[in-house]
């Protein structure tokens, strides 16, 4: 950028760009030592702009429809704040790149969905695309990738992505209370959306994250594929206090692979050592673990979510973008991306922890253990809880790695028994000290 001063719009007032504007006025200066540049708030957009908010707004600079901004203001970088992966998110990034606007986007959706669509844009009008802020909040994820681990053959990608999950996990296992309990609690508390907190909940934002971090830790268009997708809505107190009792705990995990050369992206609740370094990331915090050559094993970790981390990234893919150079979206020019074969899941071979609530009768456990051999599913670890007065019994197992296919046929066959109380719960366990 050869202009000294930089004329910046935010679109989005919401909990994260009201945040950001604030920083933006706040550190001029320290950017301006940073990158030899002055930047000028041109211009805001929201959809109220009477809506109480944490920080004042200038309302002379305020825009009801951010697609005038672009029409009647001269501007060099557009934050889009919004948060949705089509509508107006699209619309404004789509339409900025085109006017040769560089764009900073912390919205993991709109990057998940079109991306690629929205990088091979950028590139064609040799403008930036930055979205460090997508995945893993404050954490430098994505820069770590394209810059940090440049040269590196990444083979592996474990994350804690998902604050909210993390936090109602860990406030569980704390407070010994339920999932329906904690989540309000986290709603109460801004951990969680108080309208609509599926979306954090089933796996989905995590997916989103998994997606971009496979587009850039092994340079593929992100993929489009039909991922194993689990979230935390399903665990109950009791797995967890039964997994404390294993010394183990559960994490909603986001796990990219490459097999054999194709792509096995999952996201589900997986048991994990509560020695091990995943299993100590509690609460909101997120955590990303790197396997490739030569590097090794690299782990970075932080708050993944809020305002203040999420401004933060943000504020550093401005100052990429001010120090100068037009980088590839996605780390390598676009035409170099090619899209990736899908790991076939059904070979997934995996440890599994099984549940079973039974009537508390002779011969319940040789019936599940003989099922369990014609699937030839082998038991690692089997803990029988009975509660007499209830009449019922608990069998938890740990099975060895077994094909996932086998376990999912063998609980088919047995959920209608007789003697079942409720469905069977199976976790996943998993082994991070192998490749
Ligand atoms: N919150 C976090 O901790 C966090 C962390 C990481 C990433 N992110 C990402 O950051 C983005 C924003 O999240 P957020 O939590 O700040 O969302 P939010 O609080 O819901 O704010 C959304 C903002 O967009 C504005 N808006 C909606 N439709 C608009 C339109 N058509 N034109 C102009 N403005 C419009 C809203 O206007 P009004 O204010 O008038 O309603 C609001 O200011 C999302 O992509 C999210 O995934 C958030």
């Amino acid at each position: 950028m050869k202009k000294k001063q930089i004329n910046i719009a935010v679109v989005g007032l919401g909990q994260v760009g009201n945040y950001l504007l604030n920083e933006l006025n706040t550190k001029k200066k320290d950017i301006e030592i940073k990158t030899g540049k002055k930047i000028n708030i041109e211009a805001i957009s929201a959809r109220n702009v009477n809506k109480k908010r944490k920080f004042k707004i200038k309302k002379e600079i305020f825009f009801k429809n951010p697609l005038e901004i672009l029409k009647t203001k001269k501007i060099d970088i557009l934050f889009e704040v919004i948060g949705l992966s089509d509508g107006m998110s699209k619309k404004i990034v789509e339409t900025s790149l085109k006017k040769k606007i560089h764009v900073i986007t912390p919205n993991k959706a709109l990057i998940a969905k079109h991306g690629d669509y929205l990088g091979k844009l950028a590139e064609k009008n040799k403008v930036n695309l930055e979205f460090e802020a997508s995945v893993g909040g404050g954490i430098p994820i994505l820069r770590t990738l394209k810059d940090g681990l440049a040269t590196n053959k990444i083979k592996k990608v474990i994350g804690i992505l998902n604050g909210t999950c993390n936090y109602i996990l860990s406030e569980m296992e704390k407070s010994k209370d339920s999932f329906f309990n904690v989540l309000k609690k986290a709603q109460m508390l801004g951990f969680a959306e108080p309208s609509n907190p599926k979306f954090d909940i089933n796996g989905y934002d995590s997916l989103a994250k998994v997606r971009i971090l496979s587009a850039l830790a092994f340079n593929k268009l992100v993929s489009k594929n039909n991922c194993l997708m689990e979230g935390i809505e399903n665990i109950e107190l009791k797995d967890i206090q039964i997994a404390n009792q294993l010394n183990l705990r559960i994490k909603l995990l986001g796990i990219t692979e490459l097999i054999n050369n194709q792509l096995f992206e999952r996201v589900h609740p997986c048991l994990v050592g509560k020695d091990s370094y995943i299993g100590n990331i509690n609460g909101v915090m997120n955590a990303v673990i790197l396997r490739g050559k030569p590097i090794g094993e690299t782990a970075l970790q932080g708050e993944g979510a809020g305002p203040g981390p999420t401004s933060s990234a943000l504020l550093s893919d401005l100052v990429s973008i001010l120090r100068g150079n037009i980088k590839y979206p996605f780390g390598i020019p676009f035409k170099k991306r090619k899209s990736i074969r899908n790991y076939d899941k059904s070979n997934y071979i995996n440890s599994l922890y099984l549940r079973f609530e039974v009537k508390d009768k002779p011969g319940v456990l040789s019936k599940i253990s003989k099922k369990l051999a014609r699937y030839k599913i082998s038991v690692k670890r089997l803990i029988q809880t009975p509660d007499k007065k209830n009449n019922k019994a608990t069998i938890v197992i740990i099975t060895h790695k077994t094909f996932e296919k086998n376990i999912i046929k063998c609980i088919n066959s047995i959920k209608k028994k007789e003697y079942l109380i409720k469905a069977p719960t199976f976790i996943r366990v998993g082994n991070f000290n192998e490749n």
